[in-house]
């Protein structure tokens, strides 16, 4: 059966299917981006709002995302054997929301996933190689080996930004900003990763 949200993709403007990324989640996360550079959010565009719907509803147990690749042959959302995630898609995920303003209404999936990206980190600093999520022409799939760095450091990048920069406390009469990169560091498993992400907090802090 055809999912009726994605139905008629090239008909409408919620266009969501992604022509060179597997495959939903690739092109909900652009679409939202675009949606943002024109100022719309899930507040005030109904696309947006179910562009974050739609990622929202996919999130699998453990807070990422997985999609399989016969999205985009089938032309429906399909997620991973056993709903197990994927480090580049949950990274295109994370940013997709982002861009389509969750943090204002609840940045707790958004927490969910970061954890899980801080914690893939590999001891050398690269993510692991997973599934293949570069695709052309529905079916060739396509290996862009730098994927599985460059939207993780993106999306956590993003994360920083407008999640944990927001972040005052009030001391006395005045606002201050809290120690962001010590708590954002308490998401890791272990003081090697603790380390890297405190380095990366304050990285990306700067930007
Ligand atoms: C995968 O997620 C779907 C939707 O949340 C759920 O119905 C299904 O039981 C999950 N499958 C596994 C193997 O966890």
């Amino acid at each position: 059966m055809k999912n009726p949200v994605f139905h008629g993709r090239s008909k409408h403007i919620n266009i969501r299917y992604g022509y060179w990324g597997v495959c939903f989640i690739y092109g909900t996360f652009f679409a939202l981006r675009a949606l943002s550079t024109a100022g719309k959010t899930y507040k005030n565009n109904e696309a947006a709002c179910k562009g974050v719907k739609f990622l929202l509803s996919i999130q699998n147990e453990e807070g990422g995302w997985g999609e399989s690749l016969l999205s985009c042959p089938t032309e429906v959302y399909t997620p991973l054997d056993g709903n197990q995630t994927n480090l580049v898609q949950t990274s295109w995920a994370m940013l997709g929301l982002l861009f389509g303003g969750q943090v204002d209404r609840d940045p707790t999936p958004l927490h969910r996933a970061a954890k899980l990206l801080i914690n893939a980190q590999m001891d050398n600093g690269d993510f692991p190689q997973q599934e293949i999520t570069g695709v052309y022409m529905k079916n060739c799939l396509l290996l862009y080996a730098q994927y599985r760095n460059i939207f993780p450091l993106w999306a956590l990048g993003e994360y920083r930004k407008r999640v944990w920069s927001i972040k005052k406390v009030a001391v006395g009469k005045h606002q201050v900003a809290v120690g962001d990169e010590d708590e954002l560091a308490e998401f890791s498993t272990s003081w090697r990763r603790r380390r890297r992400a405190r380095t990366l907090a304050s990285l990306v802090g700067e930007a």
